[in-house]
């Protein structure tokens, strides 16, 4: 069998790797011609650790290509897997406007059988959509099959999670495309799930959902331990200690961003309405996660008098360590009401940048740590790359006009920065 990849982007670029590294044929398609000549190169379009370079080893070994040839490509392989990007649409639910374009070209172009599979996280019901898609499209009845076989690697670890993922769930409606699906994965140890595939669409869902729950639970648990002056990483700790808890996504902070989280908890909580169920507990994460970053704010504001005239360093943008991606950044929504309350902002980050435009022509763009921080009145920490915990921050505080520290992903030691004298303020970090 040889795969096909339409969308070489994070989720397409990363399951082309896993394919080839694990001895198939693979071939990715895109319509941006700039992306796909740089794959061919072997160079990737976005910061992903470890990526590049196994792509780079199987576009010399020739087991992976790219291409812009849809017609071609479509012809030529058996397996189509489809990770083009459901972005959200204006009323918060996924737009499927690129997945459709996807079917109706496999339509359009296919010569025999084909085993059509979404990777993208696709809202429940869409497998059957794309089958009526493609049989619309069709010229000539010719047979096909599609399945659902959701993606759960996490940016920055793409490599690690893709290939040695927890799971390999498999949502498909007869034994022909469950086995072929299956027959792929054949070396990969961890436990396989094959489903029906509302059922394989909806695991997604409600993965990201559950997890994105148990972060704004320890959000909101963080703001009573400070009032209680207890600190929120001993309690989560322990609560991780119990394997039905389990220890991770128990980290409070300035809230979940991403491509993923915000996106998948809004279609959730969108299905639900529509189908008049209710999934209340749901729409209460997403408030949690929309104002937890006013809650660092208030704090330094509070301490500052105010931002106006006041100048602000700014730690890291990207919404996670170990990516450039900036979409639904706390951080942004930090920077945007400093700027709207008079603040001077200097930001540094390792890998992020800023959109372009006017918005924020205001910020200072820093090369180094140090250059932000210099002569600020407060550092306001909203990533926790690990560089930042490097800094030997006894020396750094000569920089800094005041010592004020408030740290959105309680990255540093409290009691440490409180006694070489910085007036230390976490989410949840005691006081
Ligand atoms: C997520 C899912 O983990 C992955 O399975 C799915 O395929 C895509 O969505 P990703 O968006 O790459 O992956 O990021 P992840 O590492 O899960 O973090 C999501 C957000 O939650 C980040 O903003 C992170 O800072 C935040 N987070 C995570 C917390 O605030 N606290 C935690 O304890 C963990």
């Amino acid at each position: 069998m040889k795969i096909l990849i339409v969308g070489t982007g994070y989720v397409g670029a990363t399951t082309a790797m896993v394919f080839a590294e694990t001895g198939w044929q693979v071939t990715g398609l895109d319509v941006d011609a700039g992306k796909i000549e740089r794959l061919k190169e072997g160079r990737l379009h976005f910061h992903e650790p470890g990526l590049e370079e196994l792509i780079a080893e199987h576009v010399r070994s020739g087991r992976l290509q790219f291409t812009t040839d849809k017609a071609a490509a479509i012809a030529g392989h058996d397996v189509i897997f489809i990770c083009v990007g459901t972005p959200s649409g204006a009323d918060g639910s996924a737009d499927l406007r690129y997945v459709r374009q996807a079917a109706e070209d496999i339509a359009r172009h296919m010569d025999g059988y084909k085993l059509v599979v979404t990777k993208s996280t696709v809202p429940v019901g869409t497998q059957e959509r794309i089958k009526a898609w493609i049989a619309e499209a069709q010229p000539a009845p010719l047979p096909f099959d599609v399945a659902s076989n959701p993606e759960f690697l996490r940016e920055g670890k793409a490599v690690e999670d893709a290939l040695r993922p927890d799971r390999i769930v498999i949502g498909a409606d007869g034994r022909r495309a469950a086995e072929r699906l299956k027959s792929l994965y054949v070396s990969f140890a961890c436990p396989q799930l094959v489903t029906a595939p509302r059922t394989a669409e909806l695991i997604k869902y409600a993965s990201n959902s559950f997890l994105a729950t148990k972060i704004s639970f320890m959000n909101e648990l963080a703001k009573l331990c400070d009032k209680l002056e207890v600190n929120v990483s001993e309690v989560a700790e322990g609560m991780g200690l119990d394997p039905r808890i389990g220890p991770s996504f128990l980290q409070a902070g300035l809230g979940y961003g991403g491509s993923c989280f915000p996106k998948d908890v809004s279609e959730l909580v969108g299905a639900a309405r529509k189908n008049d169920a209710d999934l209340r507990i749901l729409e209460q994460v997403m408030d949690v996660n929309r104002t937890q970053s006013a809650y660092l704010l208030d704090k330094a504001r509070l301490r500052l008098g105010g931002f106006a005239g006041r100048t602000v360093a700014v730690l890291g943008l990207a919404f996670k360590p170990d990516t450039d991606d900036i979409r639904e950044a706390p951080a942004l929504r930090i920077i945007d009401r400093l700027l709207r309350e008079g603040a001077d902002v200097r930001l540094y980050d390792p890998v992020a940048s800023l959109p372009g435009g006017a918005d924020y022509r205001a910020v200072a763009v820093c090369e180094e740590a140090e250059d932000a921080l210099r002569d600020a009145d407060a550092v306001m920490l909203c990533t926790e790359w690990p560089a930042f915990g490097r800094i030997d921050w006894e020396e750094a505080k000569r920089l800094l006009g005041q010592p004020n520290f408030f740290d959105g992903r309680n990255m540093l030691d409290a009691e440490r920065m409180r006694r070489i004298g910085y007036y230390y303020q976490g989410i949840g970090s005691g006081y």
